[in-house]
């Protein structure tokens, strides 16, 4: 392989139709590195500030009415190791399978009510976006975030004694990908599936 398909391999580039072929700017390299990968580096730490820096980007996100009606409960094994192990036995047996080598797991979770009271109906739409926000900060920190829904929420809320109005939505493994790792190529809908010009149906192409 030359050099310039190594990095094209590396970045995960030009893998499908719907996916970003070139990578021409920080962004679309940030967007092209970020994968949901299965094999973490348990020997490497993530560091507090490294943390901070995750915590500060997701805390930027915008939410309706301003709300921030995000929580993240940051569970780190060196560190919490019994919050680390509650997250651990919360999730289904095939997520714990790979996610017990991340050094850190995250609850992501969304509170229901809204500051003015009564439902947020945004809750779970601003606190997926603020999870990408810290997934993608993660990436760009060299570290790989791999969220998940196959996790037991009732268990989430019992044992971190959660308000009865924050939701666990999901949980994210972050550290750093295991060396010998290979990127598997990235699967999408073409995107005149999903996205639209004026009217549903008419694909931008
Ligand atoms: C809300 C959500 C839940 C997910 N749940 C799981 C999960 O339980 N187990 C898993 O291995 N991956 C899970 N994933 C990862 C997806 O499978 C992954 O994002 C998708 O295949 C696209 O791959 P990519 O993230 O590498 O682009 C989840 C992703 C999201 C956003």
């Amino acid at each position: 392989m030359n050099k310039n398909k190594t990095l094209i391999a590396i970045l995960g580039l030009g893998m499908s139709s719907g996916c970003i072929s070139k990578a021409t700017d920080p962004m679309q390299a940030i967007l092209a590195k970020r994968h949901s990968g299965y094999a973490y580096d348990s020997s490497r730490p993530v560091s507090h500030e490294q943390i901070q820096q995750m915590v500060k980007a997701a805390q930027s996100a915008p939410s309706c009415y301003n709300d921030q009606p995000w929580f993240f409960i940051v569970c780190d094994r060196a560190t919490q190791p019994d919050a680390y192990n509650k997250v651990l036995n919360a999730l289904v047996e095939f997520n714990q399978q790979w996610a017990q080598s991340a050094p850190v797991l995250i609850v992501v979770a969304a509170g229901m009510n809204s500051r003015e009271g009564g439902h947020n109906h945004w809750a779970q739409y601003d606190s997926g976006a603020a999870a990408v926000c810290m997934m993608l900060q993660a990436t760009s920190l060299g570290l790989m975030a791999h969220q998940m829904a196959g996790f037991d929420p009732a268990k989430i809320s019992a044992s971190f004694e959660l308000p009865a109005d924050v939701m666990p939505m999901a949980v994210m493994a972050v550290g750093y990908e295991a060396s010998e790792t290979k990127v598997k190529a990235r699967e999408r809908k073409p995107q005149e599936q999903n996205f639209f010009a004026g009217s549903w149906g008419n694909g931008i192409r």
